[in-house]
Order: structure tokens, then sequence, then C-alpha cells
């Protein structure tokens, strides 16, 4: 399997840049549109959840993104140390947000889950977020 690693900053700017980069390691697949953006948002709803959610929004905290590929699967593993998930299966559920005062909409979770052949969400209160993603190409 092709593999990557990459460590960034809990800076907005960065979710951008976390798109693009697993588009550029994920470029020799040659992957359909439909299935690049559902890729592209799956990052973007996990990478803003570690900033907004994970980092309250604190922008020194470290988001650990790892992706892996071969012919037929995509794997994307996105870590924070944040402040994790009391109750995942709450966090889950569609309509839910622990912050309606910043208008999210609680969907996050829910579009991540429908884009993905497998979708885990690990999380310990005071340690940190483990969403673990599985994209199947055959
Ligand atoms: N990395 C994370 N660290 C801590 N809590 C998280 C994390 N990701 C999600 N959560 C919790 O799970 C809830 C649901 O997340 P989800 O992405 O589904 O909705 P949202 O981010 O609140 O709204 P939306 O994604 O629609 O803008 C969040 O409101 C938050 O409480
Ligand atoms: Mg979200």
């Amino acid at each position: 399997m092709n593999e990557m690693k990459l460590i960034f900053k809990s800076r907005l700017e960065n979710e951008a840049f976390a798109r693009t980069c697993v588009v550029a390691f994920l470029a020799p697949l040659h992957l359909s549109m439909e299935t690049l953006m559902e890729i592209k948002t799956i990052i973007a709803e996990g990478v803003v959840n570690a900033m907004i959610h994970g980092y309250e929004g604190k922008e020194d905290g470290d988001i650990a993104l790892e992706v892996c590929y071969d012919e037929e699967i995509i794997i994307i593993d996105l870590f924070d140390q944040g402040c994790g998930i009391a109750n995942i299966e709450q966090a889950m559920q569609p309509l839910y947000t622990s912050r309606q005062d910043l208008e999210r909409s609680g969907m996050g979770f829910t579009i991540m889950q429908t884009f993905a052949d497998v979708f885990h969400v690990d999380s310990k209160p005071g340690v940190g977020t483990n969403l673990h993603i599985e994209k199947k190409l055959l």
C-alpha cells in the first residue's frame, strides 16, 4: 500500500491544505469527480470538527492525517488530541450539535458516514479523537 502521514496545526486555513494534500496524494488512482468530492468532504468535515470541537478554536493543536491506498481501498485516519467526545452515540445522531451557538447543523458525522464504506469514531474525553474511514474502490 502507498501511505502518507501529515501533521498540521489546528488553524482554519489548514482545512484547504489538508484537502489539497489528500487529492494530490490520491492522483495516481485517477478517481472519478464524484469519489474525489466525497473524499474531500470527509476530510473537510473531519478536520473542521477537530479544529472547532476538539481544540475548541485553539490554533496550536496538532492534527494528524494518515492516508493509505491500493487499487482496492482508501483508508483515512484522522487524529486530534483535543477535548474528546463523552457520548459518541449521541454525537453521531443526525442534527446533534454541541455548538448551536456557532450555528453548526450537526450533520458532519452523518455526511461522513454516508460517503464512507466503513466509519469508526474512537474518542476519549481529555485524550482526543480518532476517525477511521475506509472507502472501497472495487
Ligand atoms: N474531533 C472532535 N472532538 C470533540 N468533539 C467532536 C469532534 N468531532 C465531533 N465532535 C462532537 O460531535 C458533534 C457532532 O459533530 P458533527 O460534525 O456531526 O456536527 P457539528 O460539527 O456540530 O455540525 P456541522 O458538522 O454540521 O457543522 C459536535 O457538535 C461535537 O460535539
Ligand atoms: Mg462537524
